[in-house]
C-alpha cells in the first residue's frame, strides 16, 4: 500500500449523507461517462439525469434496499459502490454490486479494490452469500474483478451502448462467499 492509498477512507452513507454527498457523487459519475465509462448513461445526459439517479439511490438507502459507500482522500469522496440488497422472498442469500466508480483522477490507488473488499464485507454481514453484477466486456473493471476473484457466467453481446452510442457487450460474474 502506497502513501496515497493509506489516505483514503471507505464510509458507508446513511440517507442523509447520501443526499449530502449528491453533488461529489454527481461529479464522479459524470466523470466517468465523460471518459468513456458504459454506466447506464450517454454522452448526451445531463447533471439533472445524474441528480436524480443519485437522489434515487438515497431513497434506496432510506428503504434500505441499498447499500452506499464511499471512498474519501483528502479532495473529499473520488469513489463510490453500491450493494443492493435482493428483496425477493426466494433469494434472500443474493446481492448486487452496481456503480463501482473511481473518479479518473484517482484511480489505479486501490481505491477500486478497497470499495469492493469493503462491500464484499459488508455483504458477509448481512447474511448475503451470493454476489452478482456485471460490466462492459472492454472495460478496467473487468480486470479488477478477475483479480479480486469473481467468476465469469459469461458475456452477453450488444447488452448496452456505450455513451457514444457505440454498442457493448456486457460481461457477467458471481462471487460464492460460501
Ligand atoms: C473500474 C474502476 C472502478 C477501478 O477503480 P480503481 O480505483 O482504478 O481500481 P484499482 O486501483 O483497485 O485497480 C485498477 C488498476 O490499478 C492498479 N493499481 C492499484 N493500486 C496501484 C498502485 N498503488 N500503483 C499502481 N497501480 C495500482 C491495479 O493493479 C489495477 O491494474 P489493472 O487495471 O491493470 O488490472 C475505475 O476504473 C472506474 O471507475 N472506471 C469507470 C467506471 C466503471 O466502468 N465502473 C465499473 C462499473 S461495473
Amino acid at each position: 500500500m502506497n502513501a496515497t492509498s493509506l489516505a483514503i477512507s471507505i464510509e458507508t452513507l446513511d440517507a442523509n449523507e447520501a443526499e449530502a454527498a449528491v453533488p461529489a457523487l454527481v461529479e464522479i459519475l459524470r466523470d466517468s461517462v465523460a471518459d468513456g465509462a458504459s454506466v447506464g448513461f450517454m454522452s448526451w445526459n445531463t447533471a439533472a439525469d445524474y441528480e436524480r439517479f443519485w437522489r434515487d439511490v438515497a431513497a434506496g438507502v432510506a428503504g434500505g434496499q441499498v447499500i452506499l459507500l464511499a471512498a474519501r482522500n483528502e479532495d473529499g469522496i473520488v469513489g463510490t459502490a453500491q450493494l443492493h440488497l435482493i428483496g425477493k422472498s426466494n433469494q434472500p442469500h443474493r446481492a448486487e454490486i452496481a456503480k463501482v466508480l473511481v473518479h479518473s483522477r484517482a484511480r489505479r490507488q486501490g481505491i477500486g479494490e478497497a470499495l469492493m473488499q469493503r462491500a464484499e464485507a459488508i455483504a458477509r454481514e448481512q447474511g448475503r452469500d451470493l454476489l452478482v453484477l456485471d460490466t462492459d466486456e472492454h472495460g478496467a473493471a473487468r480486470r479488477l474483478y478477475n483479480r479480486l476473484g469473481w467468476t465469469e457466467a459469461g458475456t452477453i453481446p450488444r447488452y448496452a451502448l456505450m455513451p457514444d452510442g457505440a454498442e457493448c457487450g456486457s460481461t457477467f460474474f458471481y462471487k460464492s462467499l460460501v
